[in-house]
């Protein structure tokens, strides 16, 4: 396989030093940030269910001045905002009129030790994997380079307004220690974990069955349930692990029957192909990973695009959750997901950026590929199922729908504020939009971190940038 770049696209520019890295925006620091009780006001968003279409009502709540009370990192209470007002008439307002506010966005599948390599030229998946990504993560073996990427990592993501994600760290434990140590300063809903990889894969990038399990079982010890850290078992995939270290990936996970177990499946021809070399005896690429007890319920499968019929008949006994990463797909050439096939069968498809690969870290970004993706599979990705998948049906599909995704009472205050107007070719798409439908759509394939105008973790706004234009006044 080849290791060097092509011509003319060098990697990136080594002499970069972690400590250089700018925050993506203006992030606020925890002492600037506004206290908790407050009323945030809007036009709330909020679902319940997929929506089948616009005209399923039930499925959503739609506010048009609406208000919610938060406080102590909690929602108390949502409805217009005459009801919230006199039920709280003391409590400081933000006025995020004429803005859309939703609960945070949730991504499901992205690589923490990968957006350093964002945007690499050329290749598809297992080219991708040795020319850019293996040597980019062999770099968080460096405790201070996995600090000063998780610090930027979140600051991506807070921009983009996405709240929850679940990540690969590299194999090293230090780099999962970074990402919780950072996502705890934050206060965020995060889960991760260190992926296990014992073969196929460089000097230093390789731990062993044993070594695996241990380090996995440490960080679980560590940080699985402390405050808002969830830990996700994550075997790589089945090409860079032995069957011993799947078997011990297998045993983890049912010591530990709640953490998810997160790892790749079927993205690319070529990789299948070696894959079943290595498992001549499986009966394809999914029986790999069922007969070493890693796919149920809580299973995350990335990827899942080239399935044949037994696989998916065993996704859908299993209860396992594939994740459609539209732009990776794209970019690296990997194929299309489809999404409705799967859906018939009952089963309930997570959506990711899986940035390196993936070429945004904004789900808006991500649903606009997603929609073309299945464009050219024939399929329809209504606006309003759009953005109930990156909240409520990604929280679903992490089992955490009773925590985040939506703006009910009494889960947690992760929310985001949307500008349907925020650059100019929005605002004159917007002054011709006659439906909620509409400015959604718009919002799904113009927007990205510009149209994010605020985003709240635990009810603490994060972004700086849009305080001069919100009154925060105690109407
Ligand atoms: N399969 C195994 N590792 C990876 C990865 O880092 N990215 C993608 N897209 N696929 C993978
Ligand atoms: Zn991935």
């Amino acid at each position: 396989m080849p290791t060097r770049p092509p011509p003319g696209c060098s990697r990136a520019n080594d002499t970069l030093r972690a400590g250089a890295v700018a925050p993506a925006r203006d992030i606020l620091a925890r002492d600037e940030m506004t206290p908790t009780d407050q009323i945030l006001r809007g036009r709330l968003l909020s679902f319940a269910r997929r929506p089948e279409g616009p005209e399923d009502r039930d499925a959503y709540t739609y506010l048009e001045d609406g208000a919610l009370h938060v406080a102590n990192g909690r929602i108390v209470a949502r409805g217009t905002w005459d009801e919230v007002r006199a039920a709280a008439p003391e409590v400081p307002v933000v006025d995020h009129r004429p803005h859309l506010i939703l609960p945070g966005f949730v991504d499901t599948h992205i690589h923490f030790p990968q957006i350093e390599m964002i945007a690499s030229w050329g290749a598809q998946l297992l080219d991708w994997l040795n020319t850019y990504t293996f040597p980019t993560e062999l770099r968080f073996d460096d405790p201070d380079h996995a600090a000063a990427m998780a610090r930027a990592f979140f600051d991506l993501l807070l921009s983009h307004g996405t709240t929850t994600a679940v990540a690969f760290g590299s194999v090293h434990p230090q780099s999962v220690d970074a990402f919780f140590t950072e996502a705890a300063r934050r206060d965020m809903r995060m889960l991760a974990g260190k992926v296990m990889m014992d073969r196929n894969a460089p000097e230093g990038l390789r731990d062993t069955a044993q070594r695996g399990y241990d380090e996995s079982r440490a960080l679980i010890g560590r940080w699985h349930g402390r405050g808002r850290a969830g830990y996700a078992i994550a075997p790589r995939f089945a090409l860079t692990s032995t069957p011993a270290q799947l078997q011990a990936a297998g045993a983890l996970a049912a010591e530990f029957p709640d953490c998810p177990v997160q790892t790749h499946l079927s993205e690319n021809p070529a990789e299948i192909a070696a894959t079943r070399a290595l498992f001549p005896d499986a009966p394809d690429y999914l029986g790999i990973y069922e007969s070493h007890g890693l796919v149920r319920g809580n299973t995350l499968l990335g990827h899942a695009i080239h399935l044949e019929p037994r696989e998916i008949d065993a996704l859908a006994e299993r209860g396992a959750r594939p994740v459609f990463c539209p732009t990776s797909n794209l970019f690296l050439g990997s194929g299309l997901f489809d999404d409705a096939g799967l859906r018939a069968r009952g089963i309930v498809p997570g959506i990711a950026t899986d940035v390196g690969a993936g070429t945004s870290y904004s789900m808006l970004a991500t649903l606009s590929e997603g929609y073309k993706v299945l464009q050219l599979r024939g399929q329809k990705l209504h606006p309003l199922a759009a953005f109930d998948w990156i909240t409520r049906g990604n929280a679903e599909v992490l089992g955490l729908a009773d925590r985040i995704g939506t703006l009910d009472p009494g889960t947690e205050a992760d929310v985001v504020v949307l500008d349907s107007r925020a650059t100019p070719d929005m605002a004159l798409r917007l002054s011709r939009a006659e439906s909620l439908s509409e400015e959604l759509f718009a919002l799904q394939v113009l927007g990205d971190d510009r149209a994010v105008a605020q985003v709240y973790v635990a009810g603490r706004a994060q972004l700086g940038r849009d305080r001069a234009d919100v009154a925060h006044a105690a109407a």
